[in-house]
C-alpha cells in the first residue's frame, strides 16, 4: 500500500487553482525544468536516486563505528540541520527503548538547537556516565548555536578521552569548501561527510544530514530512499492536476487566497511531534516571506482535542487542516473485559485502541469539517521507513511548488538573518 491522498473535499469551485492549466505548467517548469527562482537550489530533487551506493556505504560504515563505540551520538545542529534526523527517528523508534530493539543500541540526542544553558549542563552531566561520539552539523560552518554547543561538548569530549581518541569520535557534516566547520575539521582531522552545494537545509534530509544519524538510530536508510525514489516518480512524471503534491499546493493556496491564514497538520500519533516540526521548518522558511504565506501549525491528536480543540472547532475561522492518519500500527491491543465495568467501558471490547484511535479520527473531522474547517487526509499505510521517505519526499516536493504558485523563493530564508544582525551588535562581534 502507498501514502493516499483524500482532496475529496476540493472541487473546481472550492480549488479553482487546481484546475488553472497555465499556471500548473508555469509552476512544474519552474521546478522541473530548473527555470524558476532559486533555481540553484534543486539538488533535494533528485537525491533519492543520486544518492551514490558509495556514499550509503560510507554513512552506514560510519553509523557502524558509532554503535560500536558510543551509546549516546550528539548530534549537533539547529534548523535543517536537526530537523530531519530528529523527524526519522523519532518516528521510527519505540516509544520506550527495549533492551532487544535495534534502535536501542545508540540513543541519538540533540545540542546546538537552542541557547540554553541548564540543557547543556544536563547534558553534559548525562554524558559523563556514558560512552559518546559527536556529530556537527552545519552547512554554512558558521550557525552560532551549534559552534558554542560544539566548543563545550569537543572540550568535554577532549577531557573523557584525550585529544588524539576525540577526534575520532567526532563527525563533521559541512560545506565541500566553506565555512568554519571545514576548515576546523580539516585541521584536526575529523571524518566528514558533505552538504552539496545545491540542496539547502530544510531540504537536506536525505543528505548524510538526516542519514548518519538515522543510520545511528538503527533506521534502514536504503529504505528510507527508496521509499523517496517511489515518490520522485509518482511525482516528477505527473505534471497533471491529479500530481498528488500539485493538487496539495494548490489546495492550500486557494484556501489562503480565500482567507485561511493557518494550516494545521494534526497527527494522531505522538511519535510524529518532530515529523510535524520538521514540516513547519520546511514551510515556514519556504513560504514566510514578502507578508505572505500561511501559517504553518502542528496539533497532536487526541492530546491536543483537549486543549486546542476548542479553538478549531468553534474559534477564528481562519484554519484549515492537513490529517495523518496511519492505517496500521505496530503493535495489537484490545480492550479487555471486566467483569464490573464500573468505568462503562465493555462496550469498547469488540475494538482495538487503533481502531478506536481511527474512530477518534472520524469523529474529529466530522465534527471540525461541519465547524467550518476544510481538510487535506493523508494516509500513511505503516510508519517504516519506506513510508517516511516518501513522505519526505512528497512534502518537499509540494512545498516547492506551494512556494512557486505563491509566487516567492522556496529556497531563501532573507528574515533569519536579522535576528543575528542584531544578537552579533549587542554581543560585540567584530568590535575593535
Ligand atoms: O533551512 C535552512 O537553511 C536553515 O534552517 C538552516 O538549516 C539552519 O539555519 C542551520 O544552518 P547551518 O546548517 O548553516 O548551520
Amino acid at each position: 500500500m502507498e501514502l493516499e491522498f483524500d482532496f475529496s473535499e476540493f472541487g473546481r469551485s472550492e480549488a479553482p487553482l487546481c484546475f488553472d492549466n497555465d499556471k500548473r505548467q508555469e509552476v512544474f517548469d519552474y521546478l522541473c525544468n530548473a527555470t524558476g527562482k532559486g533555481s540553484d537550489f534543486l539538488g533535494w530533487r533528485d537525491l533519492p536516486c543520486s544518492v551514490s551506493e558509495e556514499e550509503i556505504d560510507k554513512i552506514k560504515k560510519a553509523a557502524a563505528l558509532v554503535r560500536k563505540k558510543a551509546d549516546v551520538l550528539v548530534v549537533i545542529g539547529i534548523g535543517g540541520s536537526y530537523l530531519g534526523a530528529k523527524a526519522v527517528i523519532s518516528a521510527l523508534k519505540p516509544y520506550f527503548d527495549f533492551a532487544k530493539h535495534p534502535h536501542h543500541k545508540c540513543e541519538v540526542v540533540y545540542a546546538g538547537c537552542n541557547l540554553s544553558q541548564d540543557y547543556v549542563a544536563d547534558l553534559i552531566e548525562y554524558l559523563k556516565h556514558k560512552e559518546y561520539c559527536l556529530c556537527v552539523i552545519s552547512k554554512s560552518g558558521t550557525t552560532t548555536e551549534p559552534a558554542i554547543a560544539f566548543r563545550l561538548l569537543r572540550a568535554e569530549l577532549e577531557k573523557k578521552y584525550g585529544k588524539l581518541e576525540a577526534k575520532d569520535r567526532i563527525i563533521a557534516i559541512t560545506d565541500r569548501q566553506k565555512g568554519a566547520l571545514r576548515q576546523e575539521s580539516q585541521e584536526n582531522g575529523y571524518q566528514t561527510f558533505e552538504i552539496r552545494d545545491d540542496v539547502g537545509g530544510r531540504f537536506s534530509v536525505l543528505t548524510p544530514v538526516g542519514l548518519l544519524p538515522a543510520a545511528v538510530a538503527g533506521v534502514n536508510i536504503e529504505e528510507m530512499l527508496s521509499g523517496a525514489r517511489q515518490m520522485r516518480d509518482r511525482l516528477i512524471n505527473d505534471q497533471s492536476e491529479n500530481n498528488p503534491a500539485y493538487r496539495y499546493a494548490a489546495i492550500r493556496n486557494s484556501l489562503y487566497s480565500q482567507g485561511k491564514k493557518i494550516e494545521a497538520i494534526v497527527a494522531y500519533e505522538p511519535c510524529l511531534e518532530y515529523f510535524i516540526a520538521w514540516w513547519q521548518q520546511l514551510f515556514g522558511e519556504s513560504e514566510g516571506k514578502q507578508s505572505k504565506g500561511l501559517f504553518p501549525v502542528g496539533l497532536n491528536n487526541t492530546t491536543d482535542l483537549h486543549s486546542l480543540g476548542q479553538y478549531v472547532q468553534q474559534g477564528e475561522r481562519i484554519l484549515f487542516e492537513t490529517v495523518l492518519k496511519v492505517a496500521e500500527s505496530r503493535s495489537q491491543i484490545s480492550i479487555p473485559t471486566d467483569a464490573n465495568d464500573l468505568d462503562g467501558l465493555n462496550y469498547l471490547t469488540k475494538y482495538s485502541l487503533e481502531s478506536i484511535n481511527h474512530i477518534a479520527q472520524t469523529a474529529t473531522s466530522k465534527a471540525h469539517k461541519e465547524g467550518g474547517v476544510p481538510q487535506i487526509g493523508i494516509t500513511i499505510p505503516r510508519l517504516d521507513a519506506c513510508s517516511i521517505g516518501g513522505l519526505i519526499y512528497f512534502f518537499e516536493f509540494a512545498c516547492a511548488l506551494s512556494a512557486y504558485l505563491l509566487g516567492v523563493n522556496p529556497f531563501d530564508q532573507p528574515g533569519v538573518e536579522d535576528y543575528k544582525r542584531n544578537m552579533f551588535d549587542l554581543l560585540g562581534k567584530n568590535k575593535k
